[in-house]
């Protein structure tokens, strides 16, 4: 069965010239299928360089939405239309517009988890990858970031120069994993080298040995002479970090960090929209144009 779907999701990306992108927080059946995997920055900047006619997004839906902003004479399509990431609408009416006024020469930093809505009202967006980088290189002294409150804390501790004001979005995931929880791992194994997201509390980043992006961590994992690491962050990362390393140990905390909304891609889904082209991203132009700015001025910043 599997691999007849396999067969079957190989024949139609030829036939309609498509490309499969998909976050490392999928499934591993649907990493497997994809022709790019990577970190949030990654597949941006894939999204807009692509030769290809159709890009199936295997992600949440502000990463489809992303990739068409970027590359609107493209079809993107989303396996599931329902996937959404949950912190990328954590900014209240009117806190933005609040902030300006309070604050003359603020600039806007929009972490790449959230809508185009938001997206249009920020100078520039950042992902966990590159977000100390952009941050540093702006002008402005204050910095307003959004939605995430602990990845914006932790490049507030990164760039002491800048007066970053936080707002209150959290990932529900990353929230959920405790320093007790952290704790009890390394307990259990006390060699191991501690990775953890940013999107991760203050309390869980005071027990880490090193800080990053999903990319970023694969690069601490394969990079070190340690042979046991206990991971910070959603469980889609197993899949890369053990084909990349076969004789390192990975630990998860207990319970462990699933992202339901990334876990609702699977094969079918992908072969179903190849072949009706349903669920393609739709984004109304001037909101899209709008959107772009802060999204190519990242790429140029962050690269
Ligand atoms: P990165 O892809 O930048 O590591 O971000 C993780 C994430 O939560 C994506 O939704
Ligand atoms: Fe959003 Fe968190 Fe899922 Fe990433 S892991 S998509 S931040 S809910």
């Amino acid at each position: 069965m599997e691999n007849s779907i396999l067969r079957e999701i190989q024949t139609l990306k030829k036939e309609k010239n498509a490309v499969i992108l998909a976050h490392y927080y999928v499934d591993g059946k649907v990493q497997e299928v994809a022709d790019y995997i990577g970190d949030s920055f990654y597949l941006a900047k894939i999204a807009k360089q692509t030769q290809a006619s159709v890009i199936v997004f295997c992600g949440v839906s502000f990463m489809g939405e992303s990739a068409k902003i970027l590359n609107p004479e493209k079809t993107v399509l989303m396996p599931e239309r329902e996937a959404h990431c949950p912190m990328a609408y954590m900014v209240a009416d009117g806190k933005i517009e609040e902030m300006r006024e309070k604050y003359p020469d603020l600039a806007v930093v929009c972490y790449i988890n959230s809508t185009a809505e938001l997206k249009r009202k920020s100078d520039v967006c950042v992902t966990s990858s590159n977000a100390v980088k952009i941050v540093k290189a702006l002008q402005a002294k204050n910095v307003f970031f959004i939605p995430d409150e602990n990845l914006g804390r932790y490049v507030a501790e990164q760039v002491p120069e800048k007066n970053v004001l936080l707002n209150d979005g959290f990932c529900p995931k990353h929230k959920e994993i405790t320093a007790g929880q952290v704790r009890i791992e390394k307990q259990k194994h006390p060699f191991a080298k501690v990775l953890a997201h940013p999107e991760c509390t203050k309390e869980v980043l005071a027990e880490a040995d090193e800080i990053g992006s999903t990319a970023e961590i694969l690069a601490f994992a394969k990079n070190s002479s340690a042979k046991e690491f206990i991971i910070c962050t959603e469980h889609g990362v197993y899949y890369e970090l053990k084909k990349q390393n076969p004789d390192k140990e990975f630990y998860f905390v207990e319970p462990c960090p699933i992202c339901t909304d990334m876990k609702k891609i699977t094969l079918e889904k992908i072969a179903h929209v190849l072949k009706t082209g349903e669920n393609a991203v739709e984004i109304d132009e001037g909101l899209r144009r709008a959107a772009l700015l802060p999204l190519e001025k990242m790429l140029e910043l962050g690269n």
